[in-house]
């Protein structure tokens, strides 16, 4: 299995703080791989680092080998890498439709030229486009409200938009910051078989960030564990369950809590 994500030595400092600390890991092409540790642990930063966010003070993070560290956000999506983020961020008055659509601009930006002079070319495109948009929201079970404005749907649903956002932009690699925070075990499930769905049918990898473990569990071919800020382990679920300082890394949140 080719490497499609490789995070190489990574470090991130806010002031005196180490947010990442030389942290190395890989995601294969094909892998489902969990990205676990208590809060504050970093791994919304190493999300931030690898989707340009956020520079990184040092080390590299290569992309289908490229090295795409310090590059702009939409430069990265438009090499096939797509994220969603720990908060819920659809545009509130917005279609559900229009959102998903803000997706796939995101990867393949219509040219300001074209659009002006409302060419064959960028109708075309645009129709094309709508329709992959609305195909998306069929699979993902959004296509009776994409009508709507998008902060008029029920929560879970907005949860399910922001990965139809993300996955508009066609990715190759894509990255879910807690996909479930804050949904009910019902809708958790639902996303859970989402993601290993889209995994089979549409190929595409999946770095997930989650504190729900069962779902993790469930689904990951391997997992990495951040603690304050470095990779404490790495290995398959069943390796991560029964290892030391994962157990002690939760127990000691759990203690300061
Ligand atoms: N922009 C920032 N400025 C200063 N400190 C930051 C910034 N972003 C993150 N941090 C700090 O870096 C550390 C890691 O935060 P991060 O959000 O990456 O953790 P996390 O693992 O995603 O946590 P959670 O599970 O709570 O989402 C924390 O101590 C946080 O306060
Ligand atoms: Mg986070």
């Amino acid at each position: 299995m080719s490497a499609l994500l490789e995070v190489d030595g990574v470090s991130r400092r806010f002031g005196g703080l180490y947010a990442l600390r030389d942290v190395s890991f890989s995601v294969g092409e094909g892998e489902i791989v969990g990205l676990i540790g208590p809060n504050g642990a970093g791994k919304t930063t190493c999300f931030n680092v690898v989707s340009g966010t956020l520079a990184p003070s040092t080390g590299t993070v290569r992309f289908k080998g490229h090295q795409i560290a310090g590059l702009k956000p939409s430069a990265i999506v438009a090499l096939g890498l797509a994220r969603t983020f720990q908060a819920t961020t659809v545009f509130p008055t917005a279609t559900v439709l229009e959102n998903v659509m803000r997706g796939a601009f995101a990867r393949t930006p219509v040219s300001p030229l074209a659009s002006l002079f409302n060419t064959g070319a960028a109708r075309a495109g645009l129709a094309a486009s709508e329709e992959r948009c609305a195909r998306l929201l069929e699979r993902l079970g959004l296509a009776p409200f994409r009508h709507q404005p998008a902060g008029e749907l029920p929560y879970g649903h907005q949860r399910r938009l922001g990965v139809a956002i993300a996955l508009a932009a066609q990715p190759q690699l894509l990255m879910l910051d807690e996909p479930v925070a804050g949904l009910n075990p019902e809708e958790s499930a639902e996303m859970g078989r989402l993601i290993r769905d889209l995994h089979e049918t549409e190929k595409v990898t999946v770095l997930l960030v989650e504190h729900h473990m069962r779902l993790v569990m469930g689904i990951c071919h391997r997992i990495v564990v951040l603690d304050h800020g470095e990779k404490i382990a790495e290995g398959l679920p069943a390796e991560i369950r029964s290892d030391r300082s994962v157990i002690e890394a939760y127990l000691g949140t759990e203690e300061e809590a």
